[in-house]
């Protein structure tokens, strides 16, 4: 295994971290990245591709040892299953099992099965009754859920119920059917839980914050920023995630004809109780919940991928820095609405030991660092308390200059 050679694709600040903690594993010795951004063209190869035939064909090329797969489009394509068939280790489910996050009603259907709490649901179709389902459900505020994917569009939490009941009406028009679930009142977590047919390794669990404003307040957007450990996660809540929702999960995902080997990514609701129910599932790592993963984990990291590409994660040892990161996006100014690409972002730190700045949305223009996208960057620190962590990531985040970005400024909230 030493000395291998990985691609990874994907060009956020998920596949930058990713990109980072390969450059310090000493299993690894060339990265290549797909499509990358200016960040990974520092520590990686990058290549202009993002079709899964010719990333399928890059890999082919490039004679790599591993294919790490950052988002889930090209999973649900296809990509693990047609580099399987090439004999290339994959870190990232076939498409069958990456159905998980691809279809909510599958990921429900599985739950049930595998008696893993989640929110109870109906599934609604032209001509059902919509009042009596809204009824149903009255007692909080309603979520409504496309089974697409919609990269974050497709669920509409509200107390007003014309709106909750046009947003299903419109969801059937376009896509044939819709769920309404129950509201699950409780606090958030995100556990990453990395798993093959050998085993499973729960990664320190963490906490993001979707909305645009602080407070969490405003629209929904891909993250402004986490931070891990989430406190939240406690051993009480540790054990009963892992005895009801992994190990059964595990136990149905490791049994496939070809079984999971990836990152399960379980968005957790805890109760007051500390009762833990499945939110949603992804088939990889969340961004930017990977950017104060992985910075955690001690043990060579591209041997931990290699390993679960390959069914041996429970012939390692994985280990983790008792430190606590977090990080805060820098998001180009509009965003979550559309943004103007191309401005210029100057005063950028180098990454350290204790800091590490992931470009996401960023590319350079004749030789000029510019932003290219709705998240541009996340900056973050890690250290021995979150108070310190918060402070330093902060600090490297206000010294960067990109006219009209913005960023939450309590990410961390919750803990602090
Ligand atoms: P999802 O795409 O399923 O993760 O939903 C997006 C966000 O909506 C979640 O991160 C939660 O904040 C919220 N949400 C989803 N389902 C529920 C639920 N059943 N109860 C309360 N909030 C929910
Ligand atoms: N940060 C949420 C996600 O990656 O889905």
């Amino acid at each position: 295994m030493a000395g291998m050679c990985v691609l990874v694709v994907g060009g956020g600040g998920r596949e930058h971290a990713i990109c980072l903690g390969l450059s310090k594993s000493d299993s690894v010795n060339e990265i290549h990245c797909a499509p990358g951004n200016a960040g990974t063209s520092h520590i990686a190869t990058n290549h202009n591709f993002t079709e899964v035939s010719d990333l399928t064909h890059l890999a082919f090329q490039l004679d790599v040892d591993l294919v790490i797969v950052g988002p889930e489009a090209p999973l649900c394509e296809g990509l693990a299953d047609m580099l399987i068939k090439m004999d290339i280790p994959c870190f990232g489910p076939v498409a069958n099992l990456a159905r998980l996050e691809g279809s909510k009603l599958h990921a429900k259907r599985m739950m049930f099965e595998n008696k893993v709490p989640t929110a109870k649901f109906h599934v609604l179709e032209k001509n059902d009754d919509i009042a009596s389902a809204l009824d149903d459900f009255a007692s909080n505020p309603w979520v409504v859920k496309r089974d697409v994917l919609a990269g974050g569009k497709g669920v509409v939490v509200t107390s007003d119920r014309e709106e909750a009941r046009t947003f299903i009406e419109q969801s059937i028009a376009t896509d044939g059917k819709v769920m309404l679930e129950e509201f699950l009142p409780g606090e958030e977590a995100s556990v990453l839980v990395v798993m093959d047919k050998s085993g499973f390794v729960c990664l320190p669990a963490s906490q993001d914050h979707k909305r645009e404003f602080e407070g969490d307040k405003g629209r929904n957007t891909g993250g402004m920023g986490a931070y891990a450990p989430a406190p939240i996660y406690d051993e009480v809540v540790e054990k009963r995630t892992i005895e009801r929702i992994v190990k059964p999960m595990h136990k149905a995902l490791a049994g496939m004809k070809i079984p999971y080997r990836g990152v399960l990514y379980v968005g957790l609701m805890i109760d007051e109780n500390k009762d833990p129910y499945v939110v949603e599932f992804n088939v990889r790592f969340g961004d930017p919940e990977c950017q104060v993963t992985i910075p955690l984990i001690s043990s060579d990291l591209g041997e931990m991928l290699n390993a679960a590409a390959n069914d041996e994660l429970s012939q390692i040892a994985v280990k983790f820095h008792k430190k606590h990161a977090l990080t805060v996006v820098l998001a180009a100014e509009n965003y979550p609405g559309p943004v103007e690409k191309g401005r210029h972002i100057t005063n950028l730190p180098d990454s350290s030991v204790t800091s590490w700045v992931n470009h996401a949305g960023t590319k350079y223009q004749d030789g000029v660092l510019v932003s290219n996208g709705g998240r541009v960057l996340s900056c973050t620190a890690i250290s021995e308390d979150l108070v310190s962590a918060a402070s330093e990531a902060y600090d490297i985040i206000e010294s960067i200059t990109l006219t009209g970005s913005h960023y939450r400024t309590d990410i961390g909230h919750r803990a602090l």
